[in-house]
């Protein structure tokens, strides 16, 4: 990208997304020299502000990338602000145009990102298209969720933004892409020989994708009240992964090629999925909930808990539950993959009775990147009989300590991705609507029978009761004599 002048436009400069994530990851990509030196970042919203004022915002956010103050300083130097009549105001897009046009020479690239609401990604996407696209070089929009409440109305988001750009074009986030535990899938799953010769229904007991955290609505009550755990994580977050977690093997793992390829077996794991049903289902809601005064409606039955069952109809994974558990307001926050094979042969015969536990995958995305097996080894000492241990990566004393380098941020990644043109690690329409496909029933029904949570405490487990469901479900076994640390 060296070379060419790149405008990085920022719609919706002064709202949440752009100042916690957008800005922020920008700063650790041009602190790392990976965005070209010929930039601009212009923020484009109603408010009236200065380049100036713009700058004093945004600079807050950037101090927690732990970058020196004068590289801080002169990446601000490249921000700049435009403020419009509004999102779909062609006359204020043309004017940015022309700025624009002013201080980017030879080939213009642009990059859009919309840090706006879904609402108005029409209005903007016709407005951009009208008048302010690249009349030499890319012009690549990045759009995030929410794409919808459901399959009709994610219709209606994807028709407004196919209208004005193509397909290749559209970088839709979900930023659990750019985890470095899930884009580590496609070497760990297809670049160990013993791995996937497991990975399948003769061997494998459970499929296991967890997310919790500690924290509640946190004001977000406004928003999370109409889309509930299942929107938020399950139909996003945790299915993209389960997609990694499960395909067959694409022709390209890697290079431009591999965008279309990863996802054309993406959707295929999901069209290998029947809707899920009431009965797969186990929802909770925290106590207190509703006290959050951005919820309005106090008799709110949106679950902040769930645990939901699906199964894969296709040679490698039929029969094999699929187990997606998602929760706020819980009490620990961590992301994991989970994967628990079946018992080893006549373990009881050969060992004499004694215990062989099951053998687990465990790739956790957070708080730490570790990736551990846990398998059967002998008592370390005098003793003999079999006990449980592991066998691990952990990326922080492994990867990330030290002057090694940090872990960059699930956004610096995908949006570097873009400016390459890698589509891989964003989601095709598609896998959008098929997503939606399979919870859109469920949701309906869960609202149209105002179907009631189970109550946890906040800072517990989970409603009592979820973890049964949980085992009845899964078939997973656990061992009690085993903590990890
Ligand atoms: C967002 C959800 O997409 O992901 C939030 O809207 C959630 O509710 C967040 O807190 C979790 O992201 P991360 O990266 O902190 O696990």
């Amino acid at each position: 990208v060296a070379e060419q002048c790149l405008a990085i436009i920022i719609v919706g400069a002064s709202g949440d997304l752009a100042k916690k994530k957008t800005y922020p990851s920008l700063l650790s990509l041009y602190a790392g020299n990976l965005l070209p030196t010929e930039l601009v970042v212009f923020g484009y919203a109603r408010s009236p502000l200065t380049n100036e004022q713009l700058r004093d915002q945004i600079r807050p956010y950037l101090a927690v990338k732990h970058v020196a103050d004068s590289v801080v300083e002169d990446f601000l130097s490249l921000c700049f602000y435009k403020s419009g009549e509004g999102y779909g105001d062609v006359e204020s897009w043309k004017e940015l145009d022309a700025i624009l046009a002013n201080k980017q020479e030879g080939q213009q690239n642009r990059l859009f990102y919309f840090a706006i609401p879904p609402n108005v990604f029409a209005e903007t996407g016709a407005a951009i298209k009208a008048a302010c696209m690249a009349s030499n070089g890319f012009s690549r929009m990045i759009v995030e969720k929410p794409f919808g409440r459901d399959l009709e109305s994610c219709k209606e988001i994807l028709e407004a933004l196919s209208r004005h750009f193509d397909e290749s074009n559209l970088y839709r986030i979900d930023h659990y892409l750019g985890k470095e535990m899930v884009q580590n899938l496609i070497v760990m799953r297809f670049g160990n020989i013993w791995m996937e010769n497991m990975w399948n229904r003769n061997y494998v007991q459970c499929v296991v994708l967890t997310f919790k955290e500690t924290f509640g609505t946190q004001g977000r009550g406004g928003y999370f009240d109409q889309y509930g755990i299942i929107r938020d994580i399950i139909q996003n977050h945790l299915l993209q992964v389960m997609c990694l977690l499960c395909m067959e093997c694409p022709n390209k793992l890697m290079g431009l090629q591999a965008g279309e390829k990863v996802r054309n077996e993406k959707v295929r794991v999901l069209e290998a999925i029947p809707p899920v049903t009431l009965d797969e289902l186990f929802l909770g809601q925290y106590e207190g909930y509703t006290d959050d005064e951005t919820i309005t409606n106090k008799s709110s039955n949106c679950p902040t808990f769930a645990i939901i069952r699906c199964f894969i109809n296709n040679a490698r994974w039929a029969g094999v539950p699929i187990i997606f558990k998602a929760g706020k307001a819980l009490e620990e926050g961590k992301a994991e993959m989970r994967v628990q094979f079946k018992d080893a042969p006549a373990v009881e015969t050969l060992f004499d009775g004694h215990k062989v536990p099951r053998n687990e995958i465990v790739m956790q995305l957070q708080p730490k990147e570790t990736i551990y097996m846990k398998s059967n080894i002998k008592t370390p000492g005098f003793g003999t009989t079999p006990i449980q241990s592991e066998l691990e990566v952990k990326y922080d004393t492994r990867y990330f300590s030290g002057a090694g380098g940090s872990n960059p941020d699930a956004y610096s990644r995908l949006i570097l991705d873009v400016l390459h043109g890698r589509s891989a690690s964003f989601v095709r329409s598609d896998e959008l609507i098929r997503a939606w496909e399979i919870f859109t029933p469920v949701l309906h029904q869960i609202e149209k029978e105002n179907i009631q949570p189970h109550k946890y405490m906040a800072g517990s487990r989970g409603p009592p009761g979820a973890d049964a469901f949980f085992t009845e479900k899964s078939g997973y076994v656990r061992n009690d004599d085993y903590t990890y640390s």
